[in-house]
């Protein structure tokens, strides 16, 4: 039940696994040691203290592991719902290898497992997050264009009542391409590329505006924007009308989520909407639901942004308010599922999480964001540029009961698929003119699969 191509490896040169593996995953990690020494010199009591000394030796244990490529071992049993997850998978297919020759994007996800284990045999620091402060001023750092959707958006969703249905579904369609779009490119923003980002380097990846967004469409090496409308167009019509988002990154990714998310409740085309976040931090800045927590909190008590106006203030207040409204009324649902930390592509999540599968077929439109989510459903490997998008994502697609699935996401590693049939001379000619640019964030695809009836 595999794909036919090889899975990228951190030994491959060629590809920015290598890369990831030997020097940005020791970075990360260095950063985090730096993160929980900080929150150390800010304790009093020596339990406490003792107790988060042993975490940090456990990092650097992690630190020696990675850097000296060391063999991977099982996790060890800290009770959190993946452990057995992870150690049939270990056991099954990965006995003997190490961080480089396994693939990469199981070595990777192990790194944060393993990171996460640091903290979850200690007494206190259970849930300690390592990138919770860099999540957070992220944010803070991104007025710009957080008041620029705010002010827009605050205001209900409402159409002119003299219109005709006509004029509704064309004012419709071009909102929907228009924050489908935002909700594409809030993923440009990821923490795990831009360590250290400067205020005018996320203002750029940030500028939300409608030129803006027609020249980006361009950007969109595989374009299924129309499918996707003739899709939720339809969906006002079923009685569930229920679309479901495997989220990406907290802070302004999660913000433009949002966005979109609410325009589907407004304008009347879901009912609702299911949101699919980390059980703890994961790949750096993913959701979690404490940061979940934090945006909406923040939106309507927080006192993040001590420039902005009172009008902006207000509207982030209306909106943050609103969105806790559809959180109290059921229309929006956080959920946490253990196989979303796990080393499985979703070629497994059939097999693996099968309750997972039945819950997510029962959606309308799955929307997957971002790098990670777009490598797992691909299986992570060498297929040409011009593979479907359906084939690439295998039992996601086909098997029985595969719901319709959406893939956003910025192109930040080396699989690329569904660029149509002639992707593979439009990734040729990249790879020549533009070296870079399977790791920029610069380009992205949007991938539709209709999925199979159960
Ligand atoms: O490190 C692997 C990777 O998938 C990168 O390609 C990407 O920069 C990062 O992880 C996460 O990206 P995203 O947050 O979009 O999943
Ligand atoms: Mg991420």
């Amino acid at each position: 039940n595999n794909p036919p191509w090889p899975a990228y490896r951190g030994y491959h040169e060629y590809s920015f696994a290598h890369a990831t593996m030997q020097s940005r995953l020791p970075t990360i990690l260095g950063k985090a040691i730096e993160d929980v020494t900080r929150t150390l010199n800010e304790q009093s009591s020596e339990e406490r203290v003792v107790d988060l000394v042993q975490c940090i030796d456990r990092m650097g244990e992690l630190m020696t592991d990675l850097s000296g490529n060391a063999k991977l071992r099982p996790i060890i049993d800290d009770d959190e719902a993946d452990v057995a997850l992870w150690n049939k998978e270990i056991a099954k297919y990965f006995q003997g290898k190490d961080f480089m020759n396994a693939p990469w994007l199981f070595a990777e996800a192990y790194k944060y497992r393993r990171l996460h284990e640091c903290f979850s045999v200690s007494k206190f620091w259970r849930d300690y997050d390592v990138f919770y402060r860099q999540k957070c001023d992220t944010f803070s750092r991104s007025a710009d264009a957080v008041f620029e959707l705010s002010q827009r958006f605050a205001e209900p969703f409402k159409l002119p009542e003299e219109d005709t249905p006509e004029q509704k579904l064309e004012a419709e369609r071009l909102m929907f391409l228009e924050l489908t779009q935002v909700c594409l490119w809030g993923n440009s923003t990821d923490l795990s590329l831009l360590i250290n980002m400067t205020e005018e380097q996320i203002k750029s990846l940030q500028s939300t505006g409608g030129d803006h967004l027609a020249a980006t469409e361009k950007n969109i090496l595989g374009n299924h924007l129309g499918k996707l409308w003739e899709h939720v167009k339809n969906l006002r019509e079923k009685t569930g009308g229920r679309v479901d988002f495997v989220l990406d990154n907290a802070g302004f990714e999660l913000y433009c989520d949002c966005v979109y998310a609410d325009f589907l409740i407004q304008s009347g085309l879901a009912k609702q909407i299911r949101f699919h976040g980390k059980r703890y931090p994961w790949f750096v800045s993913d959701v979690t639901k404490k940061d979940w927590e934090w945006l909406m909190n923040i939106m309507v008590y927080g006192a993040l942004f001590p420039k902005a106006t009172d009008a902006e203030l207000e509207s982030l207040r209306r909106l943050g308010e609103r969105w806790k409204n559809y959180e109290k009324e059921g229309k929006w649902v956080y959920e946490q599922h253990p196989f979303w930390c796990t080393g499985y592509t979703f070629w497994d999540l059939h097999s693996e999480a099968p309750d997972l599968f039945l819950h997510l077929s029962r959606s309308d439109l799955v929307i997957f964001k971002g790098d990670l989510n777009h490598r797992k459903l691909t299986y992570d490997c060498a297929a040409p540029a011009s593979t479907p998008f359906e084939v690439a994502i295998g039992p996601m697609a086909n098997a029985a009961g595969a719901p319709v699935v959406a893939s956003l996401r910025t192109i930040k590693s080396d699989v690329v698929v569904g660029l149509g049939t002639d992707g593979d001379e439009i990734a040729e000619k990249l790879d020549e003119s533009e070296p870079g640019w399977k790791i920029s964030g610069k380009y992205a695809v949007v991938l539709v699969s209709e999925g199979r009836p159960g």
